[in-house]
């Protein structure tokens, strides 16, 4: 195969030396002076070329640029495009890649993006549901896996992961999320770069992350997909940008910026985000990717008069590629002609493309991510081992009234019901990349191959839930009419020891452009729950979703209800490894789920406000007809054994910055099996010069106790984790009483305080 030689770099070009940002991770030596090499050879119009993405021609993800492909063609032919996204195999890679290499003036390889969001060919839980896994170690493994397949099917850059915070369930894409929360969000963020990225760009079995959307994207304004952003700056630093931060010092080799305006400005358009606050004040060097044609998008936003004015705004702003919008490539030239746009933020921007293809090895070997040999050595049977055991990690279990779980062996005949107990598409959920439809291993699938010959399983579907065509971007048509199938699951359930009952969302439900004023059951599940339960009340009720639902009649009726989300390719067998004790749940909800969908957006760390409570009146912050707290708060999740917290024991009851304290306890299993808690540490601000939240998750362990067993469980508290952005508009601490809040849930907790003297 054609390589692009080395030696061009070194022979043309300045050797002046760059400081080398050592975060983004690879083996590739003096990158700086390589990359300094390569621009001095750039004209201007290859420079900006570098700045174009192209579709291929397949998985649009919104209105596509209007160019025709023979046109695409001749313009990768003489080197006019840095990128491609959704060119998905060996042959198309290769392809694409050719065209460039053997047909441009300089040969700068392409680099081939996808969305590989949860999992390539072998799937895993939708994000939000493997972080209710708070299983770091598992978060960065499933990513490794997905790059592997990606890179081994020439991919080598995913727009992954998607770290906005979001607190409101009628947004869809509060699926390819982490939740509600900046630290736990922060951590999965790191666990997923370090995943996708390894410790070295250049090997062919990693592949670039993307650290998406910047910013503010997932505070949609009514939970509506693309909507306006409201946020101030205090909540915008404290809230939005720290899994952001924490991206960029881990190195994450790209940006994605984001569709919205906030606060006025269109994130693509925003200056202060991308060149003052990312590439400034945090000196991150990758490149930032626009959303799919969000610089042309600015026109609609009213911020742009038109392509080219977009394009020019785009570019000084900090946004360095345009994602299948054809505004750069269209008027880039011509805004520096015309002094618009300098040539010095051409070259910056350049500078950051090149320095990610060198990190990723590219002018090594661009055709390195399209390797049949690495291909054939997947391991995709043991990928498969993996995803079951995530799945199950992820699995939460919301009630388990009389311990209706695990099910008993007394049980003999099971009827399971509902329209995704045989389904084997759903788990695959939204973003699904190359996952196969159809092919996860359905609940009602994974609980024949559990029970043995002892245990009638019967089943029926009752309703459909969605009908028509499946996809990502056909609307979804829920079933609301056809109740032919009730009769005979009413009959199945009546005759059963026990009812399994699968209800939840569709596949294409959650996701980009999913956005649902109604969050409850849809369709005919909620009739179709009470019909069974009215001739059976011994259920479980599995739910398979994207976002928070609101049940709360079921969780004042039903026994037990299991939050399964849409676990990916093993689905089936992970949740029947928890109904039968095979596993015992350890996951806790990242999301608060609400009572009513009118409490959205609902999260737990909120602020006290001046009225939280008054006993004699109504005139405080809450509701007249609901209550105001979460039918289950985020990090919240049951287990088959039961953990008991002792009191909280502080090192000191005063801290200085210098010198930590720690804050210890006894977790006790004083149950009959071993059990895995999720331990969290939450801490409260008192008194502040902003107003700050009534809690916030500082740190979590994963405790595993077997039966009787009991643990001190120590954490560190620095002075660090009590800093936020301040009045003053800087991150510090602030000298004053703090508590510490430890326990198994956000809202169940052991109390202490201390202070902070300074
Ligand atoms: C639009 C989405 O917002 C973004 O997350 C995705 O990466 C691009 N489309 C490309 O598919």
């Amino acid at each position: 195969m054609k390589k692009y030689s080395p030696f061009l770099v070194f022979l043309f070009g300045s050797f002046l030396a760059q400081a080398q940002n050592p975060e983004i991770p690879s083996s590739v030596e003096n990158v700086e002076t390589k990359v300094d090499s390569v621009l001095n050879l750039m004209t201007l119009e290859e420079k900006i070329g570098q700045l174009v993405q192209y579709n291929g021609s397949w998985d649009l993800t919104g209105p596509a640029s209007d160019m025709d492909n023979k046109q695409k063609e001749e313009n990768l032919k003489r080197g006019m495009v840095g990128s491609m996204l959704n060119v998905l195999s060996v042959e198309a890679t290769t392809e694409a890649q050719k065209l460039v290499m053997e047909n441009s003036r300089l040969k700068i390889p392409l680099i081939f993006g996808y969305d590989v969001i949860h999992g390539y060919k072998t799937m895993f839980p939708v994000p939000i549901g493997e972080t209710a896994s708070w299983d770091l170690e598992a978060m960065e493994e499933s990513a490794r896996i997905a790059a592997l397949e990606s890179a081994a099917h020439g991919v080598n850059w995913t727009f992954a992961p998607m770290i906005d915070i979001s607190r409101d369930a009628r947004w869809g894409r509060i699926m390819e999320g982490s939740g509600e929360d900046p630290f736990l969000t922060s951590k999965v963020a790191v666990a997923k770069i370090k995943g996708y990225q390894g410790n070295d760009l250049a090997s062919p079995t990693t592949i670039a992350a993307t650290a998406k959307h910047f910013a503010g994207y997932g505070f949609a304004e009514a939970g509506r997909d693309y909507n306006t952003i409201h946020v101030g700056e205090n909540e915008l630093h404290n809230t939005i940008l720290p899994p952001f931060k924490a991206a960029a010092d881990a190195g994450v080799a790209t940006f994605m910026n984001s569709f919205n305006d906030i606060d006025g400005t269109p994130a693509t358009g925003h200056k202060i985000l991308q060149r003052d606050i990312l590439k400034g004040d945090w000196n991150w060097n990758g490149f930032i990717v626009s959303d799919w044609g969000s610089i042309i998008e600015m026109v609609d936003h009213g911020f742009a008069r038109d392509k080219k004015h977009a394009a020019e705004i785009a570019l000084n702003a900090g946004s360095d590629m345009d994602m299948e919008g054809g505004a750069y490539e269209a008027s880039l030239l011509e805004l520096v002609e015309e002094g618009k746009v300098s040539e010095e933020k051409i070259n910056d921007a350049v500078k950051r493309v090149l320095r990610v293809k060198f990190k990723l090895g590219l002018f090594e070997d661009p055709y390195k991510y399209s390797n049949p040999d690495l291909l054939a050595q997947i391991p995709f049977q043991e990928h498969q081992e993996t995803a079951r055991d995530i799945a199950r990690k992820s699995i939460v279990l919301l009630k388990n009234e009389n311990n209706i779980l695990p099910i008993k062996s007394s049980v003999k005949n099971i009827a399971v019901i509902g329209p995704l107990a045989d389904d084997k598409d759903t788990p695959i959920g939204n973003w699904r990349a190359q996952g196969e439809a159809n092919s996860a291993v359905s609940l009602l699938e994974g609980i024949k191959n559990t029970v043995g010959s002892g245990v009638k399983v019967t089943h029926a579907k009752g309703a459909a839930l969605g009908m028509g065509e499946r996809s990502f971007l056909a609307p979804l048509e829920i079933n609301t009419t056809d109740r032919s199938g009730f009769a005979d699951a009413v009959k199945k359930a009546g005759n059963a020891d026990l009812v399994i009952m699968a209800l939840g969302e569709d596949a294409f439900q959650s996701g980009e452009g999913r956005s649902q004023v109604n969050i409850g059951l849809a369709g005919l599940q909620q009739e179709l729950l009470e019909e069974i339960y009215a001739v059976n009340k011994n259920i479980v009720l599995v739910l398979q979703n994207g976002r928070p639902l609101e049940i709360s009649w079921a969780a004042e009726n039903i026994p037990g209800i299991v939050e399964a989300w849409q676990l990916g390719s093993e689905s089936g067998n992970a949740i029947a490894d928890v109904l039968f004790g095979k596993y015992n749940p350890s996951g806790k909800l990242p999301v608060s789920f609400p009572r009513a969908v009118g409490q959205e957006p609902l999260y737990y760390n909120q602020k006290n406000t001046g009225r939280p409570f008054s006993p004699n009146s109504v005139t405080y912050s809450a509701y007249t007809d609901e209550k105001k707290d979460a039918l289950y708060p985020f990090g919240f999740g049951l287990s088959y054994t039961d953990f008991e917290y002792g009191d909280l024991q502080l090192s000191s009851s005063k801290m200085t910055p210098d010198a930590s304290i720690k804050v210890s306890f006894q977790l006790t299993n004083s149950g009959d099996v071993e059990g895995k808690e999720v331990v969290q540490l939450y801490l409260r601000d008192l008194v502040a010069s902003t107003t700050r939240p009534v809690k916030e998750l500082k740190g979590f362990q994963l405790i595993t106790l077997a039966p009787g067993e009991t643990k001190k469980v120590t954490f560190e508290i620095s002075e660090e984790m009590l800093q936020f952005y301040n009045a003053e508009r800087k991150w510090d601490s602030e000298a004053g009483e703090f508590h510490v809040l430890i326990g198994g849930n956000s809202r169940d907790l052991k109390k202490s305080s201390f202070t902070l003297n300074k």
